[in-house]
């Protein structure tokens, strides 16, 4: 049973048969192509406003490039302590961004706080010497599973439109938050002040398919420049745009993101059940549980698969994710093998 990461599962027919749509005709190479003006057209559809989308293939590449077209080089980014940005890029956003500085930041279960962040230019003197806050960098969801309502977003946005910052959301699992919170993708983002979104489709379905949405900044030629200078400029990018309109049309993508949660939701709780502690609320495709060495040895024997990190009192967090192609089955068996090995000590 495999719940080490959305990127184990394989590719939903959806988008399959998008590339195979894709994959007899001819078109121009670069971007200029038929299957990339159509994604603009159905995210700005999706996005209820005009964007300009560039698809990429990896989510550090978006990330990366979304930061370093909206900051200057000497600009700092605030961000959760466990950002994908700040833990799991290797410091690609400060290469691509010429020498950006991440500034990551405390908060409850993967989740920013306004008060986090008003704490952080209160540390900051703003003299030459110091690095000036430019941008804020938010998760969601988030990289604890939780995500942040509306409500959440825009108190966090007033803070940085306070401070001038430009707002960009990693969205590599954007669409579980849609799904979980019900509301719409032009609330998540730039309704609620977010300027440049980091869509992923990968962890959702797609082979590999992600697209910088830029919703706000003028910042189409500098992303164009960065994006080829640091070789993502791909030449059959149609058909990660292709994987794109497969996955979006009729809403595939929040149909799988939403039974995603449902898998997560039924895990969390055939968890408890068996006397297992959740380290977060599950609010969306995450589970995350408080496991001791030979509990974690009996699940390993028993067949599971999930990454684990230390808690720091001798415990392991383990993290469970589930995915558009996880069953009702896989998650019954790793509830039924936890029940049988039974609650950490
Ligand atoms: C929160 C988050 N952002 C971005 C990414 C994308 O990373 P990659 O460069 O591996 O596609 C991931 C993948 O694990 C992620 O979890």
């Amino acid at each position: 049973v495999r719940f080490a990461s959305d990127n184990t599962s394989g590719v939903c027919p959806e988008v399959l048969r998008a590339i195979a749509a894709e994959a007899g005709r001819d078109d121009a190479a670069y971007g200029d192509d038929r299957a990339t003006a159509r994604l603009t057209e159905a995210l700005s559809t999706v996005f209820e406003r005009e964007v300009s989308v560039f698809p990429v293939a990896t989510g550090t590449a978006a990330n990366s490039l979304a930061l370093a077209a909206t900051n200057p080089p000497w600009g700092g980014v605030l961000c959760h302590r466990s950002a994908h940005i700040a833990v799991d890029e290797l410091a690609a956003p400060t290469v691509i961004g010429g020498g950006l500085t991440l500034m990551p930041v405390d908060g409850e279960h993967g989740r920013l706080t306004p008060d986090a962040l008003t704490a952080a230019f209160a540390r900051i003197d703003h003299g030459v010497h110091t690095v000036p806050i430019t941008g804020l960098s938010l998760t969601q969801s988030t990289e604890a599973g939780t995500r942040y309502r509306v409500e959440d977003l825009r108190a966090l946005v007033d803070v940085a439109r306070a401070h001038d910052l430009v707002v960009h959301a990693d969205g590599a699992r954007f669409a579980n938050a849609v799904a979980a919170t019900g509301a719409s993708p032009a609330e998540l983002t730039w309704n609620s002040g977010v300027h440049i979104l980091s869509l992923g489709a990968t962890k959702g379905g797609a082979m590999a398919a992600e697209a910088v949405v830029v919703l706000e900044p003028d910042v189409v030629d500098a992303f164009e420049r960065h994006r080829k200078r640091h070789g993502h400029l791909l030449s059959k990018q149609r058909f990660v745009s292709a994987q794109f309109l497969g996955w979006l049309a009729d809403d595939a993508w929040l149909r799988h993101a939403d039974h995603a949660n449902a898998m997560a939701d039924r895990l969390g709780r055939g968890l408890v059940e068996a006397g297992l502690e959740l380290l977060h609320p599950v609010e969306t495709n995450m589970v995350f549980v408080a496991l001791d060495d030979p509990t974690e040895a009996a699940w390993r024997d028993g067949g599971a698969s999930f990454y684990t990190l230390p808690l720091g009192d001798g415990r392991r967090e383990a993290r469970l994710v589930t995915s558009w192609s996880t069953t009702t089955g896989q998650v019954d068996a790793l509830v039924d093998l936890a029940a049988r090995c039974g609650p950490p000590a």
